[in-house]
């Protein structure tokens, strides 16, 4: 029997670096290997109040997008998690053993009572409990996700643990992060500190979607220094992260070729930035075409998100009918 594998996106957004090489491009290694669910985290979403329009257009960008990526729909069950709403029962089934001071002291939480004090609601503390839900309902032991969320998947085994000792039953498998290389990836953005992410502006990022003029201006903005002032000196965060950028889109000796010349402090910036905007260019080409194609075919969106519901639900009744027996409902 293959493991199973689950992941999902929030979709508060169109896909960026970050994602693809955080996630997705795990996501598409490993839908040949295992028997894998990717699906788009619309209820996750929720905790931020996006309007209807923006929930349904963000929704389709990222199933647009995972598909645009190679996502393969025959191999691997695409679902939005809205369609499956047995994740929803076996999330206030979690809910009722996860504990408030758990989950108050988990850093996401913590993080966002900091950065949104006015919208501090019981979906935000319980987030980890839903994410618990989107794996525990398919019983997956895989999760490709980056570094950021490794709590969340603590959290899911210390909850799966819970209920199979409270119900004295080895239900649940250990659920573990997973990333094809050795270490759970962190893309650094554009602002000279810490990862490229949604929450950190658009110029922060560089979507598939992004066409080579945006690429371009992007790139070209990103926050630099002045220059080395000795050879061989460490490189500062700004400029390392450039470099982390530049090992993910270019060739090694591309790489090394900048090293080089930053070393011995004769790196021109302009070259440097023109040079990883083209290598950001050739990655994001192919995607950026097929995503404009898909995103046309509404027809196609709607039998893919059709059947993954279908097949996604199949899994999660299964789940949901053996808790319920667990849990001690139990039909007259
Ligand atoms: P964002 O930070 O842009 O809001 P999400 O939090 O929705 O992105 O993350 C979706 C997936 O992409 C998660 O698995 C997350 O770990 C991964 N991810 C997001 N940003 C990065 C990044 N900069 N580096 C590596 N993985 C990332
Ligand atoms: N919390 C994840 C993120 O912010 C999204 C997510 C929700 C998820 N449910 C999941 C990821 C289940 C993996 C498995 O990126």
């Amino acid at each position: 029997m293959k493991e199973t594998v689950v992941s999902g996106i929030r979709p508060t957004g169109k896909l960026h670096l970050g994602n693809y090489f955080g996630a997705v491009s795990n996501f598409i290694k490993m839908q040949h290997e295992y028997n894998c669910y990717f699906f788009i985290a619309d209820l996750h979403s929720l905790t931020t109040h996006p309007t209807p329009s923006d929930l349904h257009g963000y929704v389709k960008h990222v199933l647009v997008e995972y598909l645009a990526c190679g996502i393969n729909p025959e191999e691997t069950t695409i679902y939005v998690q809205s369609d499956v709403p047995e994740v929803a029962e076996l999330y206030l089934y979690l809910n009722m053993n996860a504990y408030m001071g758990e989950l108050e002291r988990s850093t996401s939480f913590k993080d966002k009572v900091r950065s949104q004090p006015d919208n501090v609601n019981a979906g935000l503390l319980t987030y980890p409990s839903l994410m618990a839900a989107d794996i525990l309902i398919h019983k997956a032991t895989k999760v490709p996700v980056g570094k950021d969320q490794e709590q969340h998947l603590e959290m899911t085994r210390t909850f799966g643990n819970r209920f199979n000792r409270l119900y004295n039953a080895d239900y649940f498998p250990e659920p573990y992060a997973f990333n094809y290389s050795s270490n759970l990836v962190k893309v650094p953005g554009l602002d000279g500190k810490g990862k490229m992410g949604k929450s950190e502006g658009d110029a922060n990022c560089i979507y598939l979607s992004d066409s080579p003029e945006i690429i371009r201006k992007k790139v070209s903005r990103a926050v630099t220094d002045a220059g080395p002032t000795s050879d061989n000196q460490e490189k500062p965060e700004a400029i390392q992260n450039l470099f982390e950028l530049m090992k993910i889109v270019s060739l090694p000796d591309t790489v090394n070729h900048f090293d080089e010349l930053y070393n011995r402090q004769a790196i021109r910036y302009g070259d440097f930035k023109k040079q990883l905007a083209e290598d950001m260019i050739i990655f994001n080409t192919p995607i950026r075409e097929r995503i404009e194609d898909i995103a046309k075919d509404t027809s196609y969106l709607r039998q893919v998100a059709k059947h993954g519901a279908l097949k996604a639900r199949e899994s999660a009744q299964k789940t949901i009918r053996e808790v319920r027996e667990l849990i001690g409902f139990k039909p007259f």
